[in-house]
C-alpha cells in the first residue's frame, strides 16, 4: 500500500513511542515525512530506523519545543518551507504526569497545559496554512480515553486532552468547507515512553482503576504500531469521510 506517495507528513512527538511507529508506518506507505520532537536521542533513533528500512531519502527531523511559540514558529515553519508543502499533520508529542489534585501545583497545571494544549494548538495553527493550501489536509490530535472516562490522579493530564478533543471539533467545522479534515485518536494502554513509567503517586489507591475492563484484545498492552495503523487509515484517502469526531484505541478497556 503506497497510500502517500507523494504526500508530505509532519508529526510531532516523533522521536518515540506512537509518533516514532507513525513515522515508520507513513514512509512504509511512500510518504515524505517531517519529524519533530524535543528529543534529539529520540530522533536519533528514529532516523536510524528509518535508515534501516531504507526510507531516510524521505525523512527530515528537527528540534522542537511545541510549547514554545518561537520554536514552533521557527522550526515548524522552516521544515515546511524546505518540503514546499503539506498534506497532514499528527500532534502526537505530549506528557503525561499523575498526582492528587489536591497537591497539584500551579506549576504542575500549567505545565500540562503548555506542552499537551497549548503545544497542540501552535503547531496546528503554524500548519493550517500550507493544510488549507493542500486541498485535501488532514489534522490528528492526541485525545486520550481519559478525556471521556475517569483516571485517577490524571485530572490536569485528562483536562488537556479534553481539551484537545472540543479543539479538534471546533476546526473540523470551521475549514470543513476547505477540506481540511480534524480527528482525534483515544488511545489507551499502548507501550510507550509515557507509559512504562505513568508516575502515580506512591500511595496511589490501585482499586480505583478496577472499573476498566481487562484489555479483551489479546490483554495487556499493545504496541504503538496499533494505533499508527489507526492514523494512516483516517490521513489517508479511505478515511475521507471521516472527521469532526474520536477514535478509541484501547483495545476495549473502556467499553
Ligand atoms: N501510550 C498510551 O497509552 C497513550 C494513551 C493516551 C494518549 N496518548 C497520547 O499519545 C501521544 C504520544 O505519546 P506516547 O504514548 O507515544 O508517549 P511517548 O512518551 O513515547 O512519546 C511522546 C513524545 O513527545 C515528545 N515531547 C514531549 N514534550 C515535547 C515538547 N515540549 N515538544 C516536542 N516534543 C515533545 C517526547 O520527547 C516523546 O518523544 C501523547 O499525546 C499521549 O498523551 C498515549
Amino acid at each position: 500500500m503506497k497510500r502517500f506517495k507523494n504526500r508530505i507528513v509532519l508529526i510531532t512527538g516523533a522521536g518515540s513511542g506512537i509518533g516514532q511507529a507513525t513515522v515508520a508506518r507513513i514512509l512504509s506507505e511512500g510518504g515524505t515525512v517531517l519529524a519533530g520532537d524535543i528529543s534529539e536521542a529520540g530522533l536519533e533513533v528514529t532516523r536510524s530506523q528509518a535508515e534501516h528500512a531504507g526510507h531516510a531519502d524521505r525523512l527530515t527531523t528537527f528540534f522542537v519545543d511545541i510549547s514554545d511559540e518561537d520554536s514552533v514558529r521557527k522550526t515548524v515553519g522552516d521544515a515546511i518551507k524546505a518540503a514546499g508543502s503539506l498534506d497532514v499533520l499528527v500532534n502526537a508529542a505530549g506528557i503525561l504526569r499523575s498526582e492528587h489534585t489536591h497537591k497539584t501545583t500551579l506549576e504542575f497545571w500549567n505545565r500540562m497545559l503548555a506542552i499537551n494544549l497549548t503545544g497542540t494548538f501552535l503547531v496546528t495553527r503554524e500548519c493550517l496554512p500550507e493544510l488549507l493550501r493542500s486541498g485535501r489536509g488532514a489534522v490528528v490530535n492526541f485525545s486520550s480515553t481519559s478525556a471521556s472516562f475517569a483516571h485517577p490522579y490524571m485530572a490536569a493530564y485528562a483536562a488537556t486532552k479534553g481539551g484537545i478533543q472540543a479543539f479538534t471539533h471546533a476546526i473540523a467545522l470551521e475549514y470543513a468547507k476547505q477540506g481540511l479534515r480534524a480527528v482525534s485518536v483515544c488511545p489507551g494502554s499502548i507501550q510507550s515512553g509515557m507509559t512504562n513509567d505513568p508516575g502515580l503517586p506512591a500511595d496511589a489507591d490501585l482499586m480505583l482503576f478496577a472499573k476498566m475492563s481487562p484489555a479483551l484484545l489479546g490483554g495487556g498492552f499493545a504496541g504503538p504500531e496499533n494505533v499508527a495503523s489507526a492514523i494512516a487509515m483516517f490521513a489517508s484517502d479511505d478515511g475521507k469521510f471521516i472527521t469532526g469526531t474520536e477514535l478509541r484505541i484501547d483495545g476495549g478497556m473502556h467499553m
